[in-house]
Formats: C-alpha cells, structure tokens, sequence
C-alpha cells in the first residue's frame, strides 16, 4: 500500500483491507514498513518496538522477526520497530527480501504499510520485491499531478501495480448521469439532422393532435 504523498490515507487503507481480507476468512499479517512514521501498530493495539527495523539492522545470520497477535483475530502485525540506520537501506537489503518470503509463508496475505512514492525513496526497493501494489490516492487531496508523477515512478520500476484505492471517495462530488449525458438541444439536434426537416407550426402540431384525439375516440367508442 502506497500513495504519492503523505496523508493520503495509506495507513488507514491498509487496516481497512486487512480486517477486509479477515472477514473473507484469511490469516492476515500486517507489515508496518514506514520505519519513519510508524502509525499502523496503534491502529491494532500493539507497540512499535521490537520489529521489522531491529530485525533488519540486526547482523545475525537468522532474521528473526516477531509477528504479534493483535485486538483483531486471525490478523498478526509486525510493528515498524525503533532500530538505528537508514530506513531506505534496511528496506533495499536481501535480509527484507527474507523477511517477504517468510511473511508469505507465515499467512495467506501480508499487507505492507509503506512511505509514500514521492517523499523519499525508502519504499522504491519494495515496490519490485511484492507481488501486488495498491496506489492510494485521497479525494479533494491527492493532486492530479502528484498521481501522475507516483504513477511515472511504478511504471519506470515496473512495479505489479493492481489498482488505485480512492480514499475519501465520497467527498467529491461525482458527475451524475444528467450532467454527464446531457440531452441535445433542438438546435444541435437539428444541424447534426442529414435531412432538411420539415417542422409543422405550432398551429399544424395542435390541428393534428386535436384531429387524432378525435379519431381515438371515435374508435373507442366504436369498440
Ligand atoms: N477514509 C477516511 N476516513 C476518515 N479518516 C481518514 C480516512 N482516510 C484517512 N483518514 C485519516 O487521515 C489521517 C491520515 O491518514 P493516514 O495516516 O492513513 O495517511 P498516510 O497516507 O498513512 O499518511 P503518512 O504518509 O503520514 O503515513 C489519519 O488521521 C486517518 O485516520
Ligand atoms: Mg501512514
């Protein structure tokens, strides 16, 4: 899970999907790789540290990382930790790609909390190292241009992008059908006609209707 720029909801997306993938009956792990701005462990009840961070800076040979059971069954967290060292480098390290496959191993589906595209570069090794990637952009926030620059990013990386989550969505005002197929105007209808039309006066229209409704009646009476 990622976005072009802070606060445009990532966090929020990405514990939204998990307990969306434990409701479909999944084993979830969360994965809070923001060693920035750690915030997701607070959304599950559990502390920041030990985590990802220290496992990762840690130089032992095994890479130990300890997912812990949350206030939401079936979903496990490993929180961002507190570790010294760049977080961009503990991130592009083979020890993170170690911690991936353990963490496919470990549940049916891992979701990562990451940085932003735009800010940094910290996420840019995981963006390759995943098998999915969800953009997140926030509604009356996320500027079109931001979106286009993270989009450049993911695909210069070729990165498995699956789709854009609009967050917020509901805060903008969606074109409704009206407004977006508006009905042609008699003048419009008229130019695009291939055919000269032959308009009767108002006068003939009411001649004509008078004269059918007379004739229906006639019939229905008839009948
Ligand atoms: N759909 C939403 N409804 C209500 N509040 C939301 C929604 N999306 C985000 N927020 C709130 O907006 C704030 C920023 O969201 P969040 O922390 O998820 O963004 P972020 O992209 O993870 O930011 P950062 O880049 O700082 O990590 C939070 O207080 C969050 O609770
Ligand atoms: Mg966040």
């Amino acid at each position: 899970m990622t976005s072009p720029g802070p606060a445009d909801g990532k966090t929020f997306v990405a514990a939204n999907l998990a307990a969306a993938f434990k409701e479909l009956g999944k084993r979830v792990l969360v994965l809070s790789a923001d060693l920035r701005k750690p915030s997701i462990h607070r959304q599950f009840g559990v502390p920041v540290a030990p985590g990802l961070a220290d496992a990762l800076a840690d130089s032992n040979g095994r890479v130990v990382v300890d997912a812990l059971p949350t206030k939401v069954e079936s979903v496990r967290l490993v929180p961002s930790g507190r570790a010294d060292g760049n977080p961009g480098e503990l991130l592009a390290s083979p020890r993170m790609t170690r911690v991936l496959e353990a963490a496919r191993r470990m549940a049916d589906v891992a979701v990562l909390d990451t940085s932003p595209i735009l800010v940094g570069s910290d996420v840019a090794p995981l963006l390759t190292k995943v098998d999915a990637v969800v953009l997140v952009a926030r509604a009356n926030r996320t500027r079109a241009e931001l979106a286009q620059r993270a989009g450049d990013v993911l695909r210069r990386l070729d990165a498995p992008v699956v789709g854009i989550a609009l967050n917020c969505s509901t805060e903008i005002n969606m074109p409704t059908r009206r407004r977006l197929v508006r009905p042609a105007s008699k003048r419009a209808r008229a130019a695009r006609s291939p055919e000269p039309s032959v308009q009767a006066s108002s006068a003939e229209r009411g001649r004509g209707g008078a004269a059918r409704r007379r004739r229906q009646r006639k019939k229905a009476e008839v009948g």
